[in-house]
C-alpha cells in the first residue's frame, strides 16, 4: 500500500483552506495586494485530497491550476474571499488559512481609471479601510469538534507575534515564518514553528509538500484531542 502514497486519515473529514493574495481595486486600472503565490495553500489542499478528505480550496488570484480533486472558489476582494469561507467553514472539520489576506481596502473603488490632472486628489490620498479578518472570525464562531490552524509571517518577534494571534484569532495552532531574510513569499520550502497553546515545535527546513502533511498530521492531532 506504500507506494499508493499516504494513508487515508482523512477520509468523511471536511476541510476548507485559505490561499493567495485578495485583490483590492482603487480603480478599474490599480488595485492593492501582495506577492502571495498561493503555493502552500494548495499544497495543503492537495495533500489533504490525497489523503481521503473533501476539501474546499477558496483562492485569490494566482498563477496555479486547480488542486485536483478540492472544490475550487476563486475570489478576488478579502469581502469575497470571507463569504466563501462563511459557506463552507460551519461544516469544516478543519480549517486552514494560508491566504495572505490585505489588510486593508481602499474605501472607494472607481469604476473609471483615476486621471492625472483631473483626479489628483483621489490618486494622491487614497482612504483605507480595514478589511475584515477571516480566521479571527471562524476562531469567534468556532465549536468543539473543529480545528482552526492560523500562519503568521514576521520578520520580528516570531514567537510572540505568533502567540498573540493565537489567542486573539483563537486558533488552535499557529504555523509561525521568520521572513527576515526574505524568504516565504514563492519559495519552495520553508522553516517553521508550529506555536499553540501547550507550547513550541520547531521543524527543520521543508518542502511546501512535506510541510503540508505535517501541518495536516498537527491538525488531526487536535482533531482527535477534541473529540476523545
Ligand atoms: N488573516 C485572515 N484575514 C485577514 C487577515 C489575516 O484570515 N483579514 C489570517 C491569515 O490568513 C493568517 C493569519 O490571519 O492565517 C495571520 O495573518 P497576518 O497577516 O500575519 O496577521 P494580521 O492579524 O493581519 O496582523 P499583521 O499583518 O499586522 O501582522
Ligand atoms: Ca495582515
Amino acid at each position: 500500500l506504500e507506494v499508493l502514497g499516504r494513508k487515508k486519515d482523512l477520509v468523511g473529514k471536511r476541510v476548507v483552506v485559505t490561499a493567495g493574495p485578495t485583490v483590492e481595486q482603487i480603480d478599474s486600472v490599480r488595485f492593492i495586494s501582495n506577492p502571495s503565490t498561493g503555493k502552500m495553500g494548495f499544497a495543503i489542499a492537495e495533500a489533504a485530497v490525497e489523503r481521503g478528505a473533501d476539501v474546499t480550496l477558496v483562492t485569490g488570484p494566482v498563477a496555479l491550476t486547480d488542486a485536483r480533486g478540492a472544490k475550487m472558489v476563486r475570489v478576488s476582494t478579502a469581502r469575497e474571499m470571507k463569504a466563501a469561507v462563511d459557506e463552507s467553514f460551519p461544516s469544516a472539520d478543519i480549517a486552514v488559512f494560508s491566504a495572505a489576506v490585505s489588510d486593508f481596502r481602499p474605501r472607494t473603488a472607481f469604476d473609471r481609471k483615476l486621471k492625472k490632472g483631473v483626479d489628483d486628489e483621489a490618486l494622491s490620498r487614497i482612504e483605507l479601510v480595514e478589511n475584515p479578518d477571516i480566521l479571527a472570525s471562524c476562531g469567534a464562531s468556532k465549536r468543539a469538534g473543529q480545528v482552526v490552524v492560523g500562519f503568521a509571517a514576521e520578520t520580528n518577534d516570531v514567537i510572540d507575534n505568533a502567540l498573540s494571534k493565537l489567542s486573539r484569532k483563537k486558533a488552535d495552532f499557529i504555523v509561525a515564518n521568520d521572513v527576515s531574510r526574505g524568504q516565504g513569499f514563492g519559495a519552495d520550502s520553508d522553516e517553521v514553528t508550529f506555536v499553540s497553546a501547550s507550547g513550541e515545535q520547531h521543524l527543520p527546513e521543508l518542502g511546501k509538500r512535506e510541510l503540508a502533511d505535517r501541518i495536516l498530521d498537527k491538525a488531526l492531532e487536535f482533531l482527535k484531542l477534541g473529540l476523545e
